[in-house]
């Protein structure tokens, strides 16, 4: 079912004053803790820890974005420079080809995108550092997907990255956007690692698709593109109908079950992520962590009715 609160919920993801409300709430941060690792990085490098012995490849997102201050962007790059340091300590087995088992996510609109005049520069250069300190420690990086205004640059950004290091760096594409499609076919053609999720932001009917329906058909007719492409697809979703629909296309393809994998949010359909682990399938969990829990928590209420009313039910006075 879509969530009818969704455009609300979206626009409190943005709104300063709706974070001071929530946030303040003394029930919310029991919920958060269900879909964010901990505030600090050795909480993160616990969770990694235990999703990587149970056979979960991982991604780590330094949670914080819209940054509109260049120190605190290049804190947050710092922030990644450390954790990457850490996770290259991790004892883990890893062949040289095939997927790798960690990955941190980043969001540019954290490194800098949105600062006045050199906005595009300064992520630029931040993100190139991560980057750089990523390759060398043989750890992915993927490039979030953030709302259509800034799809331009930050394609432009992976595209200059993947051109220094074209075996880690990825990134996100949402089918929710018209677009899609079509940067689809060009980032398959290069042989991209490209992680497909729906969309999680607030979009005009001008640049992306609203019904769930279209949604939909639009995911599956960009799986159908990346599974057929050269690259590797990382198929982020926790929709059963999209899950099958990627195991089938494997097949038909064929691509081995190990030549694509799927995503999940930490803390969504454990059970379902125990069950492709069994089938032999690449799973990998995407874990947040930071104190900048605010727009992520949101958005995760804004996606599903069951989230929202597991929040309110908790926020009702007895
Ligand atoms: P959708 O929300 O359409 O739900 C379809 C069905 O899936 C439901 O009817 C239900 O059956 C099942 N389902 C969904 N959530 C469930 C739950 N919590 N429990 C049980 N069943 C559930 N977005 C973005 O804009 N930029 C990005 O960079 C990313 N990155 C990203 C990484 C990863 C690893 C994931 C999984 C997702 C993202 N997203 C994202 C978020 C994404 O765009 C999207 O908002 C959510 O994944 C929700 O969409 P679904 O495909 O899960 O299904």
């Amino acid at each position: 079912m879509a969530n009818p609160l969704r455009p609300a919920l979206l626009a409190a993801a943005r709104s300063a004053r709706a974070e001071r409300s929530i946030t303040r709430m003394p029930v919310t941060r029991r919920i958060v803790d269900r879909f964010v690792a901990g505030d600090s990085r050795d909480a993160a490098l616990a969770a990694v820890r235990d999703l990587v012995r149970r056979n979960r490849f991982v991604t780590i997102d330094y949670l914080g974005e819209d940054t509109h201050d260049p120190a605190q962007a290049e804190r947050v790059a710092g922030e990644y420079l450390r954790l990457i340091g850490e996770l290259a300590q991790l004892p883990l087995e890893v062949g040289e080809r095939g997927p790798r088992p960690l990955e941190v996510s980043v969001k540019l609109s954290a490194l800098g995108q949105a600062l006045p005049d050199d906005g595009h520069a300064v992520a630029l250069r931040n993100a190139r550092t991560i980057a750089e300190s990523a390759a060398a420690a043989g750890i992915w990086m993927t490039v979030d997907a953030e709302d259509h205004t800034t799809t331009e640059s930050t394609h432009a950004i992976v595209r200059e990255l993947r051109r220094e290091h074209p075996e880690t760096v990825g990134t996100v594409l949402q089918a929710y956007l018209r677009r899609t499609e079509a940067d689809c076919r060009a980032f398959a053609a290069e042989g991209a690692r490209i992680r497909l999720c729906k969309g999680a932001y607030s979009e005009p009917e001008s640049v992306a698709f609203r019904r769930k329906r279209e949604v939909d058909e639009s995911y599956l007719r960009c799986l159908r593109i990346l599974m057929r492409g050269s690259g590797y697809p990382m198929v982020a979703t926790h929709d059963p109908a999209m899950i099958e629909a990627a195991a089938l296309l494997a097949t038909a393809v064929p691509r081995g079950g190990t030549d694509f994998e799927f995503q999940m949010l930490y803390g969504i359909r454990p059970a379902e992520q125990e069950r492709l682990i069994g089938l032999g399938q690449h799973l990998r969990v995407y874990v947040p962590f930071g104190d900048q829990w605010y727009g992520y928590f949101v958005r995760r209420l804004a996606e599903r009715p069951a989230n929202l009313m597991f929040f309110l039910r908790a926020a009702a006075p007895e």
